[in-house]
């Protein structure tokens, strides 16, 4: 059984990059082992309570449970489009997720784990976090910066600090526990060298009242990390595909649920302490077993610069995808950068990687194959054992895709450079066997070389599945391959047990032309539109143009241009409409004349003037430019159609 979760994200905030990023390195682990045979659950969500949102919720006129409703999609549908294969979404306001937090609040405090006490702390509301005096620099939280208020309360705490050796013997004993190493060695450090506090778990009511309701005391919600963090251990219990749910038990070996524990949280740096901290000591209170390993990965920036929303330079996953592809974008994700280490983005380096690993690499070698394979044999691909050079390089390279370290410690990158050693080799490959000249001397040999390489890029393909899963499938289909599903495939010696046919598909990654190439190209494509209509088109097409009668009011010259005349047109309403027909025409000609106007064209603005509309003109053969008139009377506004 393979349990990987992402964090709950919180439904404030509409997903970016980083959210993107975590989430698609959970479901490569979850496709793997899928692929794998293994029973999977992939798990992720929204955390919803809190003061941010019950904050955000009250600024929008809404409850925050219509506001979390909201914002829910969000997420749940650049999952969908971003290929994301988990099977539960959870939702801290989910009932049964509730039932089972206060279930395990009320075990705690039952064994004594949870006291009431009288606190005074500094605290931070965008973070909803306390800190003691000495953790503020220069007054202000020691996280995000912002200015702290001072509190007195009594509160409910976790007594987390009896954990403390505990926990650091854990960590010790399970080098995979957190990884990656430098982060480990981080925790280790801290819990060393530091007295671990006990945890403040409740907000008294008057001052929040958006979270669930501590079940010993009413007059307290519990705070958010507790409510959140609980998500990877209750959704075992009503979400997993393995029901009956068994009522939960005092704890013991899988924590009372089939699925419990979790294989890997993967989370970003930013949570590592209340995941390795938290979460780990809150485990141990309640005789849970921990999970294997809870991963954290660096950060994105943006071209150098902090992802913020102030300085607008916040990465749109959504966008990302429909403008370069969606296995592209997850490519990019793994390859660009070490699992684990933070790393820049830009589009610049999304292109080149496309250009390079995807269309040059990877495109060009399997095209190039199905064109030889059509070519000298038909598409038929027979089925040859013969071990070569080429075949020992492969069959060693795809034993380090697989290695099952890289797997559990996460290293993607080495992976997909396994991957790209793969596809550089075959490249190679042919380029030494010269194939198009064994067609000539050597048709025996010329059946191998072609076999060998459809059997390295039936592995390639089936390695890159988790990384590019449509692409995996594309592939797949053109090597004439069925069944992208069990693990005996991976090995180099599996034969199918039906015949072999490629076939010639869609390209797999078309290059992308450099932006400033691009806009030329579209410029050109531009002109040669407006020099006359070259494709045929469709009515709904030409339905789109909203063409109206319009009466001009005014009209005077652009200061400045020999071209622009500036003219006030009624179409019902009146537009300003700035038309290049000053040497065709003065100001005077047009005035009371009615015209023909494109009324839904975009606003634009020439020589700095806006210009709301366009009028049809011909030309004629000196360049002369002849405005559309009507030949009976219209009434200005009137639709042409
Ligand atoms: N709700 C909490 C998590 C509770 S888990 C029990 C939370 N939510 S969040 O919406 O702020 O998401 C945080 C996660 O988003 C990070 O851990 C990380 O996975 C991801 N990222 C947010 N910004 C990021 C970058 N700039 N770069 C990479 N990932 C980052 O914290």
């Amino acid at each position: 059984m393979f349990y990987v979760t992402t964090p709950i994200y919180y439904v404030n905030d509409i997903p970016h990059i980083g959210h993107a990023y975590t989430t698609i390195a959970a479901d490569i682990l979850a496709r793997y082992n899928r692929l794998k045979g293994n029973e999977v659950f992939f798990l992720t969500g929204t955390d919803e309570h809190g003061q941010k949102v019950e904050k955000a919720a009250k600024e929008r006129g809404k409850t925050p449970k219509e506001h979390a409703d909201s914002m829910v999609d969000n997420f749940k549908d650049l999952w969908k489009k971003l290929n994301v294969s988990n099977d539960a979404f959870i939702r801290t306001t989910d009932t049964e997720h509730i039932k089972t937090v206060r279930e395990l609040l009320q075990m705690l405090f039952d064994r004594g784990e949870i006291e009431k006490r009288s606190y005074a702390g500094w605290y931070c509301v965008p973070d909803e976090r306390f800190w003691t005096e000495k953790d503020l620099i220069e007054g202000n939280c020691p996280d995000c910066g912002r200015p702290v208020e001072q509190i007195q309360e009594e509160n409910y705490f976790f007594l987390m600090s009896k954990y403390q050796e505990r926990l650091i013997r854990h960590i010790e004993e399970n080098p995979a526990y957190i990884l990656p190493e430098t982060r480990k060695n981080e925790v280790l450090g801290f819990l060393k060298n530091n007295t671990l506090g006990d945890l403040c778990i409740s907000r008294p009511k008057q001052r929040l009242s958006w979270g669930i309701p501590l079940p010993f005391d009413d007059n307290f919600v519990t705070y958010v990390w507790f409510d959140a963090l609980v998500n990877y251990y209750s959704a075992t219990r009503y979400l997993t595909p393995l029901p009956p749910h068994p009522p939960l038990t005092k704890g013991g070996q899988r924590g009372g649920s089939d699925w419990w524990p979790a294989s890997h949280h993967i989370i970003g740096k930013d949570i590592l302490t209340t995941h390795a901290v938290y979460w780990s000591t809150m485990l141990m209170a309640l005789n849970f077993p921990l999970p294997g390993n809870i991963f954290a990965h660096g950060w994105w920036t943006v071209d150098g610069k902090k992802m913020s929303k102030s300085i607008g330079n916040v990465v749109d996953p959504n966008a990302m995808a429909d403008k370069y592809g969606v296995d592209a974008f997850r490519y990019f994700l793994f390859r660009e950068v070490p699992f684990g280490l933070d790393g820049d983005f830009s589009e610049d380096a999304l292109i080149r990687r496309i250009n390079t690993d995807l269309a040059n690499d990877l495109g060009n070698l399997l095209s190039r194959f199905l064109t030889m394979a059509e070519k000298y044999f038909d598409e038929r691909i027979d089925w040859v054992a013969n071990k070569d050079e080429f075949v020992e390089k492969c069959i060693k390279t795809n034993e380090n895709i697989h290695k099952e370290e890289y797997w559990l410690r996460l290293s993607f990158n080495l992976i997909l450079e396994g991957i790209w050693q793969m596809i550089g080799d075959a490249n190679n490959y042919i380029a030494q066997k010269e194939p198009w000249k064994l067609a000539k001397s050597n048709l025996e040999e010329l059946k191998i070389v072609i076999f060998n390489i459809w059997n390295s890029l039936r592995l390639t393909a089936l390695s890159i599945y988790p990384f590019m899963p449509d692409t995996a499938e594309k592939m797949w289909k053109q090597l004439g391959l069925k069944s992208l599903k069990e693990e005996a495939i991976s090995r180099w010696e599996w034969k199918p047990d039906y015949e072999i046919k490629v076939s010639k598909g869609e390209q797999l990654f078309p290059r992308i032309e450099k932006k400033e190439e691009k806009q030329k190209i579209e410029k050109k494509e531009k002109a040669k539109m407006i020099e006359g209509v070259k494709e045929l088109i469709a009515i709904d097409d030409f339905a789109k143009v909203e063409l109206k009668v319009g009466k001009v009011v005014a009209a005077e010259k652009v200061e400045k241009s020999e071209k622009l005349l500036k003219l006030r047109v009624d179409i019902g309403e009146e537009r300003q409409i700035v038309a290049g027909i000053a040497k065709s025409y003065t100001p005077d000609d047009l005035i009371g004349k009615k015209i023909v106007v494109v009324a839904n064209l975009k606003p634009a603005k020439l020589m700095g003037i806006e210009s709301h509309g366009m009028l049809l003109a011909a030309t004629d053969e000196e360049g002369r430019l002849s405005v559309l008139t009507l030949d009976r009377e219209v009434k200005q506004g009137a639709r042409v159609k």
